[in-house]
């Protein structure tokens, strides 16, 4: 028997008590068998969903003997009649109130047994997963994942395609691009001894396309950066790159926001206020702890540097005394916390560079606050002061306060880890509630304190503010002075969801003299700036147009909206932790040929 495969009627996820009484024809993968000692029940699959199938030996003698041979992920065809499941409706499945009565059916390929089940929740190591990824992908929620990922790109691609912006792809083979990784490179075989480098991003040629005139720009462009992996990170990864011409922050602000928006209205069907909230780099480091804030919760740091620095306590003085700061979170009821908790977080905190923690719980005797615990006896030395500081932070009895002191850079560090962590452990993050915001005002330079040298907080063509441009010294031969260059900031913005970056852009330099010093400043000689960036530096010499962009990761996007862990579950075929592709076992060695054709010796095999 064969039947006519291609002519498959619905996909197994689509019928419904309205399709009661039609002959349908399906195909997909067995997904479970039950033989109820004569009837046969499968449930078949395929990437719409599941459908209840049942064959009858004394009806269908024929399909039923065949049915009875049928194993997990054997691939088959069937064809049948649809009928209700009267009170046996399955609220579990979208086809649940219907099942077909298979009259034919095709046994198209058989399989052998899957190496883990292909069910929703497995615990099987994400290793093997990815080894097997194609029958990974089988299962619901991996599949899902990658529906939503195109929903998502089509959202931002009408969102573009009807605000005027137009999908151009630029080149993988590249010269480097500056965004702050290591380069994957790529031997050239005419060329021995030169190499390409796959783009960081697309950056250097978007902003080409805008001096050309293509105003406008998008791509949904692949990326490449040899960096450690995280949990957020790939090394080949995707962007929605976006680049306009004539444009202020807002301009590009606004596009990026109204496509979110579209993307959040189809991803999780809510209504993002807009426009976001903007907060500035300064006001988020110093309420947040970090660049990227997470709004979903309070219990923002409070500053108390200049009461601490009159508690009579080494731990605050000191610090204050060399121009640091004293700052705090006051955890809500956190006097709950056990010693052994507040132990196991200090350790942590250590691990990441503070001496210690400092903290108390308040506590309330005889009508009056009272400190308790850890710093307690040097706060309650003085009780004014100790008022005027639970006065200023707004803590009440039950709270913990957990303090950081030192230099302004880790306290932000020690403060922001200590506000995530703790509300993570102790529930205080709300679930399903989605907060973005815009981080401006960016400084364009930070200070490395072990390097004694300033340090580009963007890519280096990035435009600082038209008000602090008198900071440069355009018109002195001498470098600018390391205190102006740190007030510098950048016409830069990043867009924060939830606490994580979903992308980051800025307005560029257009000017060839205010881009030549930022090279200068960054310490490229001109020569070296000539090698590297002549093709641009020689585009803004021909009439380049104000511009700016931004980049959103896309990876970044789908992985948070659909409520994902890893970026690794929203992309079909990943690279896992240690940048290597357990399926296809990339990179791999090549022949001796191969190298010698591209000029190339390996000098030693690491590891
Ligand atoms: P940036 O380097 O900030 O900017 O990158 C933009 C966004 O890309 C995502 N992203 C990543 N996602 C997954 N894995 C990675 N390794 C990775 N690296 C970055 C992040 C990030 O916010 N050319 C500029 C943009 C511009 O100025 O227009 C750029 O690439 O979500």
């Amino acid at each position: 028997m064969t039947l006519p495969y291609h002519e498959r009627t619905h996909d197994c996820g689509a019928l419904r008590a309205d399709d009661v009484g039609k002959t349908v024809l399906l195909v997909g993968w067995v997904h479970s068998y039950r033989d109820h000692g004569g009837l046969v029940f499968i449930d078949l699959r395929d990437r719409g969903g599941l459908t209840q199938i049942q064959f009858n030996p004394n009806t269908d003698p024929k399909a039923h003997e065949v049915a009875r041979s049928l194993r997990s992920e054997y691939v088959i065809a069937v064809r049948g009649e649809v009928i209700s499941r009267g009170s046996q409706v399955n609220p579990k499945m979208a086809t649940g109130e219907v099942e077909v009565i298979g009259h034919e059916i095709d046994l198209l390929n058989k399989a052998d047994t899957p190496p883990f089940p292909i069910e929703d929740e497995i615990d099987t190591n994400e290793d093997l997963r990815l080894k097997h990824r194609v029958l990974d992908i089988r299962r619901k929620p991996v599949t899902q994942a990658l529906m939503l990922r195109d929903a998502i790109t089509k959202t931002i691609r009408d969102y573009l395609a009807e605000n005027g912006f137009v999908d151009i792809e630029t080149p993988i083979l590249n010269k480097s691009t500056p965004e702050g990784a290591r380069d994957y490179l790529v031997p050239s075989r005419i060329h021995h001894g030169s190499f390409y480098a796959l783009p960081q991003s697309p950056q250097i040629f978007k902003q080409l396309l805008m001096i050309a005139g293509m105003d406008r720009y998008y791509q949904i462009a692949r990326c490449f950066r040899d960096e450690d992996l995280r949990a957020d990170r790939q090394p080949e990864f995707t962007q929605v790159d976006i680049e306009m011409a004539f444009v202020q922050p807002e301009n590009v602000m606004h596009h990026t926001e109204h496509a979110l928006a579209a993307v959040a209205k189809v991803a999780l069907g809510i209504d993002v206020p807009l426009p976001m909230p903007r907060i500035s780099y300064a006001e988020a480091m110093e309420k947040y702890g970090r660049d990227a804030p997470d709004m979903r919760y309070e219990m923002t740091i409070k500053d108390v540097t200049e009461l601490a620095g009159r508690v009579d306590f080494k731990v605050f003085q000191d610090p204050v005394a060399k121009g640091g700061k004293v700052r705090c979170i006051v955890v809500p009821d956190g006097a709950t916390m056990t010693r052994k908790e507040t132990d196991g977080i200090t350790e942590e905190l250590k691990g990441i560079g503070a001496g210690g923690l400092p903290l108390f719980k308040v506590a309330e005797e005889g009508g009056k606050r009272v400190a308790q615990t850890g710093i307690a006896k040097f706060m309650m030395a003085d009780e004014p002061l100790f008022n005027q500081i639970l006065d200023k932070i707004q803590a009440k009895p039950g709270d913990l306060v957990m303090f950081a002191a030192d230099n302004e850079e880790n306290v932000c560090k020690y403060l922001g880890w200590l506000r995530s962590t703790v509300a993570e452990r102790r529930g205080m993050i709300p679930k399903d509630t989605w907060k973005f915001c815009w981080v401006v005002d960016f400084p364009c330079f930070g200070w490395d304190d072990e390097a004694k040298a300033i340090y580009p907080m963007h890519h280096p063509f990035t435009s600082p503010k038209d008000e602090d441009l008198h900071l440069m010294h355009l018109d002195s031969k001498e470098p600018p002075p390391v205190e102006d260059l740190l007030k510098l900031r950048a016409k830069a913005y990043d867009v924060v969801l939830n606490g994580i970056e979903l992308g980051g852009g800025s307005i560029r330099i257009h000017r060839g003299d205010v881009q030549r010093k930022i090279f200068q400043l960054l310490g490229l000689s001109d020569e070296e700036a000539k090698e590297k960036f002549d093709f641009l530096l020689d585009a803004l010499r021909f009439g380049a147009p104000p511009h700016g962009g931004i980049a959103l990761g896309l990876d970044r996007i789908v992985m948070l909206m659909g409520k994902f862990p890893s970026i690794r579950d929203v992309i079909a075929f990943p690279k896992n932790a240690r940048a290597m592709c357990p399926m296809s076992l990339a990179p791999g060695k090549v022949a001796d040929s191969q190298l010698q054709e591209l000029g190339l010796r390996i000098a030693a095999a690491k590891g």
